[in-house]
């Protein structure tokens, strides 16, 4: 097996700056809380938050969807809830990867719920072609081909994670 460089981590490490800066002033005046995505986006969430000046409270949340990713439903076992109390607050969700946008479109209408005064998503990728529930994504940090992708907080069976770049694993040489 291979792991061939999709991102590198310099690359990330650019992007990151950017959205940070867009983020700051965003939310200048206003709190924020930072709604990390377990486990994925531990990292890129760590990372991100560094970087934003304005003071943040930071929760995290730990979700998949079950059934056939293809129709959209409620279906969401919910492994680990946020702690903090969210209406009236800004969300930011921060987010690994976007592939069908399941996951995200389920979380989103659940937190949606909780009337918070806003939500956005930070996602550091998007595979564009496998989106059948359309999210927006306030901040991207890349659009991807179809690709199994690992590093940077992304695994393959729970390996790989801790890359400091973005990867593509190839089974083959
Ligand atoms: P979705 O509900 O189809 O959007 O799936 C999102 C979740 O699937 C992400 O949060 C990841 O945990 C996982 N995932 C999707 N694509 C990849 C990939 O290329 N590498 C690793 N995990 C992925």
């Amino acid at each position: 097996m291979a792991i061939d460089t999709l991102i590198s981590e310099a690359q990330i490490q650019e992007r990151i700056d950017d959205l940070a800066k867009q983020i700051e002033q965003d939310y200048q005046g206003k709190d924020l809380v930072v709604i990390c995505v377990l486990n994925g986006a531990f990292i890129f969430c760590a990372d991100l938050i560094r970087r934003v000046k304005n003071p943040i409270y930071v929760d995290f949340m730990k979700a998949s969807s079950y059934g056939d990713s293809t129709v959209s439903s409620g279906n969401l076992k919910v492994d680990l809830d946020l702690k903090v109390d969210i209406e009236n607050k800004h969300i930011l969700l921060v987010e690994d990867i976007v592939d069908t946008g399941l996951t995200l479109t389920n979380i989103l209408e659940r937190l949606g719920k909780r009337k918070p005064a806003s939500i956005k998503l930070a996602s550091l990728l998007y595979k564009e072609a496998r989106n059948i529930h359309p999210v927006n994504i306030d901040y991207l940090g890349f659009a991807i081909d179809d690709l199994f992708v690992i590093g940077y907080g992304l695994d393959y069976a729970g390996k790989y994670r801790e890359l400091p770049y973005i990867g593509v694993y190839r089974e083959d040489s």
